[in-house]
């Protein structure tokens, strides 16, 4: 049987290009050899976004970028997290057995910690909710529900794969060898695209290129990249900006050979990498670009996607529940 890829969605931002590069094309590309299992972590979503609406319309718009970039529901389940149930049922077992000091160390749970004191704050659990503390064991629950033999995530959440592994050892030590201990893929260019203004690109620093911003508005979001002050016909580093990253991502190696060569030997404008980034990505995002306009045009049938998907997920949920149950002592009753 094939090997289960799994992963979630966060629906917490529009995607963007650096989300296709880092996330969305490597778990399609996994997707390709694997069982996979991709689902809107809506739940998880809920530490931060505390508006229905805001809710409601990213889950539909990040369904709808999964499947206008090529996610394929007749061969990945695609799901939404709060539709499986039994998830917050294993949530709370996993927790009995995760270490208090475990989640102190979450990256997430000290910088929320460390920002409370930088300002001065004299509870510096301010601010935190209960949802961002166990965040990573509702994770854990996600992904050993599942029994995931993969997890493809990027840089900033290979820790929580990591706590993963570390509370299903705890799980099979004190039960037996129920849980599946999964493996971490991280993602090598995750952390490395350049937003508009140089800085990593993130929905957090507003510097974002939108998978699906319309031919006009992405035109004009490429041509404020920032770039050095160097001529027309000077020697550039192409490393010193997003655009070329972008470029090399998307376009033929050979193209991408060419155009590097270019701006090293000062050929080519920054003025010029630019239309040509905005020529690369009118191709690459005309058909997408349609299919996710479709998509949101007729949520129904997203809203079918992920019935569908629930529908082939939860089976296995439930019985890997009942098996959890089982081991710790949770035994029927009949009425
Ligand atoms: N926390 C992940 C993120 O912010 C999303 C996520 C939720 C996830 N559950 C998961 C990723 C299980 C992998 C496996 O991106």
């Amino acid at each position: 049987m094939a090997k289960r890829s799994l992963t979630g969605i966060k629906p917490t931002g529009i995607p963007h290009i650096a989300n296709y590069i880092g996330a969305i094309r490597p778990a399609l590309a996994l997707g390709e050899q694997y069982d996979a299992y991709y689902f809107i972590a809506d739940y998880h979503a809920l530490t931060t976004v505390k508006d229905r609406q805001t809710l409601i319309d990213l889950t539909y718009e990040v369904a709808a970028a999964w499947l206008a970039m090529g996610l394929n529901p007749d061969r990945v389940t695609l799901y939404r997290q709060s539709d499986v149930p039994e998830t917050f049922e294993l949530t709370w077992i996993l927790g009995c057995v995760t270490p208090k000091g475990l989640m102190n160390r979450a990256h997430a749970y000290k910088a929320a910690v460390a920002d409370a004191e930088a300002q001065g704050k004299a509870d510096v659990d301010a601010g935190v909710n209960m949802g961002v503390y166990c965040y990573p064991v509702l994770m854990a629950a996600d992904i050993l529900l599942f029994s995931a033999d993969v997890v493809p995530v990027g840089r900033d959440q290979s820790q929580h794969v990591e706590m993963t592994r570390d509370i299903a050892e705890k799980f099979n030590l004190a039960y037996g060898d129920v849980l599946r201990i999964p493996e971490l893929v991280v993602s090598a260019t995750s952390a490395s695209i350049l937003g508009l203004d140089g800085r990593k690109m993130s929905k957090s620093y507003a510097n974002v290129l939108p998978l699906f911003a319309g031919p006009d508005e992405m035109a004009r979001l490429v041509r404020r990249f920032k770039t050095d002050s160097t001529g027309a016909d000077e020697p550039k580093d192409p490393e010193s900006t997003g655009l070329f990253q972008i470029y090399r991502e998307i376009a033929a190696p050979d193209e991408t050979r060419r155009v590097q060569a270019a701006l090293e030997a000062g050929g080519m404008s920054w003025k010029e990498l630019k239309d040509a980034v905005v020529a690369l990505l009118d191709d690459f995002l005309a058909a997408p670009r349609e299919r996710y306009r479709e998509l949101m045009a007729d949520k129904a049938q997203i809203r079918r996607v992920l019935a569908a998907g629930a529908e082939r997920a939860r089976p296995e949920a439930a019985a890997m529940l009942a098996r959890v149950r089982h081991a710790i002592g949770r035994q029927p009753v009949s009425l």
